[in-house]
């Protein structure tokens, strides 16, 4: 399995801090963001991993991860074009570096510490399929993410992109696993009101033939949404490092 970390877009809601910055390569703590994905990828023993950018920042990454060595990864870069594409333009880009491999997707302002080695070996072994990962927070707060509803055994019943009205108080995280078949699948999408190639109408396939999993998170931030969920994740994992969580 190959890991691709996304870390474009224009993040126009933490400015000034991004006009000339990429979101990703801000401070959290006492690192670079753009650390903490890449330090869950190789903790799940995933060793080649793709970093997506946008094409003002693409040498950036490279001068500082280089080839991937202090994580014990190899690294590989590209530029999406078009920075507003959409999560699922941004997976797109990656086919030739999956070489028809099953691939773990994580967004480049997502920190956790859930260890995903366990569903890596899983879903190694699955013929077919997609793995999303959801974090229950309160129906107010959903609503600004994706939103998943799963039914009692568990099962993935629906996956709405920031709804007016949250079915359920699962988010749907940044974190996504998916079989070979995922770029047939967005060669068939459509943009969005918004213009992007949605990672939720991606997901929803899967959905639709009943191939879809939802794993929970115990904890999770999606640094890169405001500034105030900046400073939060700085405090949180400010905490969780010195604490030895994270
Ligand atoms: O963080 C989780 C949420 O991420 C999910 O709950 C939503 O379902 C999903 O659509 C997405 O929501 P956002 O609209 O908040 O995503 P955002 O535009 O902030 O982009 C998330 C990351 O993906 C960010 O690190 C930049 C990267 N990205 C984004 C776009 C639109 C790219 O690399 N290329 C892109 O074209």
């Amino acid at each position: 399995m190959k890991g691709v970390i996304l870390a474009g877009g224009l993040a126009t809601r933490l400015r000034p801090l991004t006009w000339v910055t990429n979101k990703h390569l801000l401070p959290v703590y006492n690192k670079p963001m753009i650390y903490y994905p890449i330090q869950s990828l190789a903790k799940a023993g995933i060793k080649e991993i793709l970093i997506s950018s946008s094409p003002d920042h693409a040498g950036q990454f490279a001068n500082l991860l280089k080839g991937g060595a202090e994580f014990g990864v190899k690294l590989y870069y590209s530029v999406q074009d078009n920075p507003k594409g959409g999560i699922a333009n941004a997976i797109g880009m990656a086919e030739e570096f999956a070489d028809r491999k099953k691939i773990a997707v994580v967004l480049g302002d997502n920190i956790f510490n859930y260890d995903l080695k366990p569903t890596v070996e899983k879903f190694k072994k699955r013929e077919k399929g997609a793995i999303v990962f959801g974090i229950r927070m309160s129906a107010m707060e959903s609503k600004h993410y994706g939103v998943i509803e799963i039914d009692k055994t568990g099962k993935v019943i629906s996956i709405e992109e920031k709804p007016e009205k949250p079915k359920s108080d699962i988010a749907q995280s940044g974190i996504y696993f998916y079989d070979n078949r995922v770029f047939d699948f967005i060669n068939k999408l459509k943009p969005s009101l918004r213009g992007e190639l949605e990672v939720t109408d991606l997901n929803n396939f899967y959905l639709q033939e009943g191939t879809l999993e939802c794993d929970l998170l115990d904890w999770w931030i999606d640094a890169g949404t405001s500034h105030d969920e900046l400073l939060r994740a700085n405090n949180l994992v400010a905490e969780k490092i010195r604490s030895g969580e994270l």
